[in-house]
């Protein structure tokens, strides 16, 4: 069996936007059997929330759908991931920038921003919910898991028609 897709989703803090789409795609895949297909796992930029769970309203956002993250811990971005993944998947054009910025040369790994890489247009960025409201989060829910059903679909094998 050809090797797992590796992706890495990273947002700012890694407790409101990544652990989210990464609850998404994860639960999506497995609803398509391509849970052997694509290792997934999110960071964040910035080292305030390492160790941390995720927001309460993520986790609320992702339970109102089925969806549970509130074992996910926060963790930060290391060199390691930049050989360990096939693409970093960024929220936002700032956390893409650092992202590149951080990249060692002759780094494996691609980096994009997750909305544009799932094809829902170019340059869409994930709006940062941690000074927002609940809405906010309902809001980056929808997007990351419009984003995540793109990706299933994108690799699921055509069916027989
Ligand atoms: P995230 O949101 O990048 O979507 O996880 C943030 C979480 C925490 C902070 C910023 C953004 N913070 O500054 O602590």
């Amino acid at each position: 069996m050809a090797e797992p897709l590796r992706l890495l989703i990273v947002c700012l803090g890694n407790i409101c936007r990544s652990p989210m789409a990464e609850g998404a795609l994860r639960a999506r895949l497995r609803e398509a059997g391509l849970e052997n297909r694509v290792m997934v796992d999110s960071a964040g930029t910035g080292g305030w929330h390492v160790g941390d769970p995720p927001d309460p309203r993520s986790i609320a956002a992702a339970a109102a759908h089925g969806v549970g993250i509130g074992d996910l811990r926060g963790r930060r971005l290391h060199a390691g991931d930049f050989r360990d993944f096939d693409w970093l998947l960024c929220a936002d054009r700032s956390v893409l920038h650092d992202v590149r910025a951080a990249m060692p040369a002759g780094a494996r790994a691609q980096a994009a921003l997750l909305l544009e890489w799932a094809g829902m247009g170019q340059e869409a960025e994930i709006p940062d919910p941690y000074t927002g409201s609940e809405d906010d989060f309902r809001h980056v829910w929808r997007k990351v898991d419009a984003a995540a059903a793109a990706i299933v679909q994108r690799l699921s094998p055509r069916r027989a028609g």
